[in-house]
């Protein structure tokens, strides 16, 4: 049995979110969260979660503050869930309580639970006294949300599907560091009225294993898409690198869309945004950008410094466009600090 470290004392964490260029979707185990392909994805730069956590003997319940804000439904209960896999891996009884901080707007569709959990997992696991490895610490973010477990490392990472059936092989590894293609850029294209998230990814990907006649074909070929995107990454070709994105996330709509009844993440803004790149591709005569977007309406259009300010000025003139924020790859997550306050 683990000694919390120190005891009442909050362990704090960072971590940032990551977008996925292969993505997960469809588990083969959805207690262990355990997915039916590997993802690729880079995590990003300047957006953060900076989680702090204390397991104390006084606590008669967990408690979870977002944003300064106590939290509940949902949201409570998912870290109730995380804190009990923590727990019984520390063997710990004790409640906890945790308070997390997100430098962007949550729920935004800029993948708040990948940088949540990672940083939950890290906070948690220091409180609770586990001395792990960042590949530990992958494997148990990954309890919480899938795309976490990519969320530990920076740059270029890989979260590798694994067959056993307890998970121990399922974890994710860095590819290449955050400066290994340093002109590369992530414009986060922000639609204003990007609906709610009404199901779920953890079931939507269900739904569509369930009845997406399109998901066989698909698992047929994304690892080798995954292949071929991580060597266009090591050999730092842009034209390939574009390609490949963007066939990759027509493929994964491709999916959402003949899951029954389908699923529709995109609005017109979001619609008019793709068409937009495949449009400034035509014009230049070469590849200068590429799309993609998860399981919600917001845009990453992937491009070169030296295209930035003519690729953003485009995407900028689309009605329905709130904001754009240009990113880069960015840092692992890390340990902030322990204290007896949080920050
Ligand atoms: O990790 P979850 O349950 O939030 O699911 C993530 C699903 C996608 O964002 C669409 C793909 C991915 O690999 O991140």
């Amino acid at each position: 049995m683990s000694q919390p470290f120190p005891p009442a004392r909050f362990a704090g964490y960072e971590a940032a979110p990551n977008i996925a260029l292969v993505k997960y979707w469809g588990m083969r185990d959805d207690r262990l969260v355990l997915p039916r392909n590997s993802s690729l994805s880079m995590t990003v730069s300047r957006l953060r979660t900076r989680t702090w956590v204390r397991f104390d003997p006084s606590l008669r319940s967990d408690r979870f503050s977002l944003n300064g804000r106590p939290a509940g439904g949902g949201p409570l209960q998912g870290a109730v869930d995380f804190l009990d896999v923590v727990r019984e891996e520390a063997g710990v009884s004790m409640f906890a309580e945790i308070r997390s901080h997100n430098n962007f707007p949550t729920a935004s569709g800029l993948a708040s639970s990948a940088s949540g959990f990672a940083a939950l997992a890290g906070a948690a696991s220091l409180a609770a006294g586990l001395r792990w490895s960042p590949r530990e610490m992958s494997r148990l973010a990954r309890r919480g949300s899938g795309s976490a477990s990519r969320s530990i490392f920076g740059g270029f990472v890989e979260w590798q599907a694994g067959r056993r059936p307890d998970g121990r092989d399922c974890f994710a590894r860095p590819l290449f560091r955050a400066d290994h293609w340093p002109e590369l850029r992530d414009i986060v294209v922000l639609i204003a009225d990007a609906p709610e998230k009404r199901v779920r990814s953890a079931r939507a990907m269900q739904e569509t294993v369930r009845t997406s006649p399109a998901y066989s074909e698909r698992q047929r070929t994304v690892a080798g898409r995954l292949a071929a995107l991580r060597t266009a990454l090591r050999t730092r070709s842009a034209d390939r690198f574009l390609a490949l994105i963007m066939e990759e996330c027509d493929d994964f709509r491709r999916v959402c869309e003949t899951t029954v009844p389908s699923l529709d993440y995109l609005t017109p803004s979001s619609r008019a945004v793709l068409a937009a790149v495949l449009d400034l591709n035509r014009r230049a005569g070469h590849p200068v950008a590429g799309y993609t977007h998860d399981a919600g309406a917001h845009v990453h259009v992937f491009t070169f410094q030296k295209y930035v300010p003519r690729v953003r000025s485009r995407l900028r003139r689309i009605p329905g466009v709130s904001a754009t924020r240009v990113l880069s790859p960015g840092p692992a997550a890390r340990v902030i600090g322990v204290r007896s306050r949080s920050a």
